[in-house]
């Protein structure tokens, strides 16, 4: 096998109480990409399509990930990347984990899969990294395993994996501003108060409990940031009525998915989820900026081959 074209999924990192350790993937929406092996020596982005990004290997989060993995290699060849970009950058949906995540899984499907899942996820920090300025897994994870992952470390990487409850869906409103990672984490305290920190350790432990046991409840109950959501919040557009609406349409919660702007929301059903999607379309259409809404189950594949 020469070529390879792949989907590599979209994801929501942090899950409102899981600031950079948790994450999961979404079926919906993702990118494309071929990868194919030439003659010539190295990394090579041959295509773009979708938005405009830099072709430079060295600039290009797909290549730098690849790049992290091709320097381990002692091959004769080379790899070509066409990227179909469907995730608009700086969304809070994955973007750039996406890329990162497409390219080094593609290379190691045409090599025969020498690395597993993990080692793939220790490349693509790398390209992660060129985006959002540190080294955090918590979309990469999710968007490589699928379902619900937990990056209980990232020196050394240790990745988890967490069960999805069957009826658990996700509705996602992406407003079209643009958030960078880097600007959305500048906003971040330092230091975080004792009482806050309790409290988001217990949510975060008892939202893992929850994923465990499909206690939807306990989902509902958990699901609150104290720390991030409080400072992040006000870069985005209607982002407290959004949150209001869509517990009345029957949400279990709702926070910032990633790094902003995009709201994401947990129901249990595909019919409550659909319900979600218009309460959140109801609070935007009111103002003047544009929108995208996702409704998708949880996917718990990740990427794959198309
Ligand atoms: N955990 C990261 C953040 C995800 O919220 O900054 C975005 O890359």
């Amino acid at each position: 096998m020469n070529e390879i074209k792949i989907f590599s999924p979209a994801t929501v990192a942090n899950v409102a109480c899981g600031f950079d350790v948790l994450g999961f993937c979404l079926d919906s929406v993702g990118d494309e990409m071929v990868v194919r092996k030439t003659n010539k020596k190295g990394i090579h982005i041959t295509k773009i399509e979708g938005f405009n990004l830099p072709y430079e290997t060295e600039l290009n989060v797909a290549g730098v990930s690849a790049l992290a993995m091709y320097k381990t290699l002692d091959v004769d060849f080379g790899f070509e990347i066409e990227i179909y970009k469907n995730i608009k950058p700086g969304s809070g949906i994955g973007s750039s984990a996406a890329s990162a995540v497409g390219s080094v899984y593609g290379m190691n499907e045409l090599l025969g899969k020498p690395f597993n899942k993990t080692q793939l996820t220790e490349f693509a920090i790398k390209g992660e990294a060129l985006a959002s300025k540190c080294e955090h897994a918590d979309n990469l994870a999710p968007a490589l395993f699928g379902g619900f992952t937990l990056v209980k470390s990232v020196s050394p990487l240790q990745i988890l994996e967490i069960p999805s409850p069957d009826d658990l869906y996700a509705t996602i409103i992406h407003p079209q501003i643009e958030i960078k990672t880097s600007e959305s984490r500048a906003v971040l305290p330092k230091e975080v108060a004792l009482s806050d920190a309790i409290e988001q350790w217990a949510n975060l432990g008892s939202l893992v409990h929850a994923l465990h046991t499909s206690d939807y409840n306990l989902i509902s109950n958990s699901l609150k940031d104290v720390i991030v959501e409080p400072h992040r919040s006000q870069l985005i557009p209607q982002f407290n009525e959004v949150k209001k609406a869509v517990i009345e349409a029957g949400a279990l919660g709702a926070g910032i998915s990633g790094s902003g702007p995009s709201i994401f929301s947990l129901s249990k059903g595909l019919e409550t989820a659909k319900k979600v999607k218009d309460a959140m379309q109801s609070v935007y259409l009111k103002t003047v900026i544009e929108f995208d809404i996702h409704v998708s189950k949880i996917n718990i594949d990740g990427v794959k081959i198309i």
